[in-house]
């Protein structure tokens, strides 16, 4: 039992992540950018920004196992800051475009997650690394067009995808920060239990919401247009990959990877099922919810 660092304690994993921790961890610290209220109440919060390293070497002081997201602008240095505090063992917040996308394609999100791979290794650390494909959550953007229109506009409704459920890749990353003898020194390669296209996922929200949602198809250029605008817009380039992405998925199954059962010992959990936990966010009376973080350039399933 060891005392646990979780950074990004306000994201959707990390969030879960805590909840999972409580209890187990001899002690549990949860680091976010500002204070919230919302975190579980019987651990302790501390405010700190992986830029600014003063604020991380006292979010580290004390800790043994420490779960890590990928910050925007990866530096070694962080993982200095880690190691001089004492940290045994890091569990990193990574992505499967690492392995699924050649390093001659310049993907900028490969080559983050990439760099900060390099860095927890190149520190010394015994790193449990987390390689999630797409995440369920990817979702959520569609919560708006839903709540307002019945309706989720894409340009490749047939585009297959494998989402996997925050709370599993939670759950997995739970099992690594309490036995690190074990997860040490591997990675995981995180999907869902099975290929889905974007309209069978539309249609088990509709499911879970007890209404029918249109999947309605709009060309590739309006699509990229529409996800370079608003409160959680993308760049224009990262758009144009996701969306070549979806267009290559209606051609290419994405992978289904056994990593979550041989940890936990069971399937990971269905879409239909992260659709009816997450029911309340596409509801038509549901209070619309910022972003978990305001600018998420690169969120979204790997691209190439
Ligand atoms: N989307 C996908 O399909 C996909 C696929 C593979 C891998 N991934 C990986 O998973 C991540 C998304 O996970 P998620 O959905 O749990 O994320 P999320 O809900 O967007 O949460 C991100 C967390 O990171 C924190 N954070 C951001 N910048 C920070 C900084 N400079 N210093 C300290 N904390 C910072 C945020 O804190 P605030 O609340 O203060 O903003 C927030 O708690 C991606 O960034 C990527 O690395 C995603």
């Amino acid at each position: 039992v060891l005392a646990c660092l979780v950074t990004g304690a306000t994201g959707s994993i990390g969030r879960a992540l805590a909840w999972r921790l409580r209890c187990r961890a001899s002690h549990l610290r949860l680091l976010a950018r500002t204070r919230r209220g919302d975190l579980p109440i019987d651990a302790e919060q501390v405010t700190g920004d992986f830029a600014d390293l003063a604020s991380m070497e006292r979010a580290f002081a004390g800790m043994e196992a420490v779960f890590l997201y990928t910050p925007a602008c990866p530096d070694a240095r962080l993982l200095q800051v880690a190691a001089r505090q004492g940290v045994r063992h890091v569990v990193l917040l990574s992505s499967a475009s690492v392995v699924k996308v050649a390093p001659e394609a310049a993907n900028p999100v490969a080559e983050r997650h990439r760099g900060m791979e390099r860095h927890v290794q190149q520190a010394g650390f015994d790193a449990t690394v987390l390689r999630p494909d797409t995440l369920a959550t990817n979702c959520l953007a569609w919560a708006d067009e839903i709540r307002r229109h019945a309706r989720v506009s894409v340009p490749y409704p047939a585009s297959l995808r494998n989402p996997i459920h925050e709370d599993d890749v939670a759950h997995v990353a739970a099992r690594a920060m309490l036995d690190p003898g074990a997860f040490g020194g591997r990675s995981f390669l995180l999907t869902g239990p099975q290929p889905l296209s974007i309209q069978a996922q539309v249609e088990a929200i509709g499911h879970a919401i007890g209404q029918s949602i249109e999947c309605r198809q709009i060309p590739a250029q309006a699509a990229i247009e529409g996800m370079s605008r608003g409160p959680s817009a993308m760049t224009v380039e990262v758009a144009a990959r996701l969306v070549a992405y979806m267009e290559k998925t209606t051609r290419e199954r994405p992978a289904v990877t056994a990593d979550f059962l041989d940890v936990i010992g069971q399937p990971p959990r269905r879409f239909a099922e992260w659709a009816v936990d997450h029911a309340h966010a596409f509801r038509p009376t549901a209070v619309p919810t910022l972003p978990a973080s305001p600018a998420r350039p690169d969120a979204g399933p790997p691209t190439d």
